[in-house]
């Protein structure tokens, strides 16, 4: 196998390095953000998404208040300095267990906390939290108060317009009021309701209709308290019109993981018209560094490469790159470097 190292090509670096919470809340900018997805987001991801857009926020996967007050926090908390703004997704219903993982997450450096208000899946209904948490907005209310009595960075929700028959704009609307109230500094909305009987969390990400009027209703209705636009984007004009409409900005999920160049693309119309979607071989080129940094000392490679697929996609080489990563990045002992024998698939990717 060809390891030799190509020269550098041009990417940017990523802009906030290193803040701290405090100096991260500071550098958020709702515009453009990366959804928590559980399994896809985790540090890996983040940085790779970070290489595609320097000032988005990144959002972690869903990590239970309990597991990090009883569990392996530092484990579960760790990330790179150049992940940053990233905001720690919080799951759970108990306001007093919140509050004491949103410190772990605070002392850790996340520079905003969320609270999983959306989430429709077995484990969370059996916990009573997630989307459930929709019905209890009294409850919400109370582990917003918690979480902003415990930190100093910004306490978020993520949350659905509604939850099974409870599918109204007043029910969404006297929600998102209760959780104003007590001071949620944003809403992130997933812009569909929520059905908890009969539905896998998957199809609950497609099949409840999108209803963005809802939120657009509701940014107009409280004007001053940021408002994010989630679900079904897939488009610069969609992402466009959204904040065209007077939406605070919008966060990006399934689109983003598979194709990460959407979100250099959204990074340039939203945030710095100056960006240039980075080449393959430039992220790679990057990407070999992080998995070859001391901090990432016994991390498998395909660890970090799983969520690369999306890297080359659209042309003729991305069948090839994929083959690729399944065949050689994914050995047990695949050294970093060898994502540089892929320089000729790349080369006839960019050819294309
Ligand atoms: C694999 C996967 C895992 C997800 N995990 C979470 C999660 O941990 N917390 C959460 O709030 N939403 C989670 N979601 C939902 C996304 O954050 C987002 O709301 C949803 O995918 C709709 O956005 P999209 O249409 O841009 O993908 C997950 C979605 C996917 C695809």
């Amino acid at each position: 196998m060809v390891v030799s190292r190509p020269m550098r090509p041009a990417i940017q670096t990523p802009v906030n390095i290193g803040l701290t919470a405090e100096e991260g809340a500071r550098a958020i900018n709702r515009r453009l953000s990366v959804a928590p997805m559980m399994d896809w987001t985790d540090r890996h991801c983040r940085f790779l998404h970070r290489l595609y857009a320097p000032h988005a926020l990144l959002y972690t996967e869903m990590v239970t208040a309990a597991a990090l007050v009883r569990g392996d926090a530092p484990r579960l908390l760790e990330f790179d300095p150049a992940e940053q703004p990233v905001a720690l997704q919080l799951g759970g219903a108990d306001p007093t267990e919140l509050a004491a993982a949103a410190r772990l997450g605070a002392a850790a450096g996340y520079a905003e906390i969320n609270l999983n208000c959306g989430c429709p899946s077995d484990r969370v209904q059996s916990g009573a939290f997630g989307a459930c948490l929709m019905l209890d907005p009294q409850r919400v209310a109370d582990g917003v108060r918690a979480l902003r009595a415990a930190v100093s960075v910004p306490v978020t929700v993520k949350c659905r317009i509604g939850v099974d028959a409870e599918d109204g704009y007043e029910f969404f609307r006297r929600f998102a009021a209760t959780v104003i109230e007590a001071g949620a500094a944003a809403l992130i909305v997933h812009a569909r309701a929520a059905w908890l009987k009969g539905l896998s969390p998957k199809e609950n990400r497609e099949v409840p209709p999108l209803k963005y009027d809802y939120v657009d209703r509701l940014k107009a209705e409280f004007p001053a308290v940021p408002i994010v636009l989630n679900g079904g984007i897939t488009s610069v004009e969609q992402a466009n019109a959204a904040v065209a409409r007077g939406l605070d900005g919008v966060m990006i999920g399934r689109a983003a993981y598979h194709r990460p160049a959407f979100l250099a693309e959204l990074e340039r119309a939203l945030l710095d018209p100056h960006f240039r979607v980075p080449a393959p071989a430039a992220v790679i080129e990057r990407m070999v560094e992080y998995a070859r940094h001391p901090r990432r000392h016994g991390v498998r490679l395909h660890a970090v490469t799983r969520h690369m697929h999306g890297v080359v996609s659209g042309c003729d080489g991305a069948r090839a790159w994929r083959r690729f990563l399944s065949e050689m990045a994914c050995r047990p002992d695949a050294p970093p470097e060898t994502l540089y024998a892929a320089a000729p698939i790349l080369a006839r990717a960019m050819a294309a």
